[in-house]
């Protein structure tokens, strides 16, 4: 059984996730667009991680006897400054999550829920992992500059990792 406070909370974080889908669906969009295929599909999986992440939230919620409701969310931008302004926007983007994440931790520990609170776990992990690689891709954008070769290199490199990762890697997690 889930409290309305944390049925509450969890909805909150529900539309963040969506809008995070939404946000990386659009940058996919953009940066094929520009030609940057490989960014473009690592913006495809992350888009389709975001989704990940709201649909156990989804089921966490509906599986302790409460109901989680499709959020409203405002439409992203549709284009991009920059190759480097999307990551930036990506790393506050994430920032922004994992401050949710934290919050709702304490509403966790606040309202004595563990379950909740054992839930959470897997997405501070999550967070700090995708904080981790969003810093890492913005250290070699420092690098790279406004070498255009380097931005070639790089977006070569973005296509490999999307390609790597098990397609729906953590969706039974
Ligand atoms: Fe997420
Ligand atoms: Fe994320």
């Amino acid at each position: 059984m889930i409290s309305k406070t944390i049925e509450k909370a969890l909805q909150h974080q529900i539309a963040l996730e969506a809008y995070s889908s939404a946000v990386y669906l659009s940058m996919a969009s953009w940066m094929d667009s520009e030609g940057f295929e490989g960014a473009a599909a690592f913006f495809y999986k992350q888009s389709d991680e975001e989704r990940m992440h709201m649909l156990k939230i989804f089921h966490f919620i509906n599986d302790n006897d409460g109901h989680a409701m499709v959020p409203a969310i405002e439409a992203p931008p549709k284009s991009f400054k920059d190759f480097h302004t999307c990551f930036k926007n990506v790393l506050e983007q994430e920032q922004k999550v994992t401050q949710s994440i934290h919050e709702l931790v304490n509403v966790s520990l606040k309202e004595r829920d563990h379950a909740a609170n054992n839930f959470l776990q897997w997405y501070v992990s999550e967070q700090m992992e995708e904080e981790k690689q969003v810093k890492s891709i913005l250290n070699k954008l420092k690098i790279i500059g406004k070498d255009g070769s380097g931005l070639y290199l790089l977006d070569r490199e973005l296509g490999e990792m999307a390609a790597a990762a098990p397609e729906g890697e953590e969706a039974g997690a």
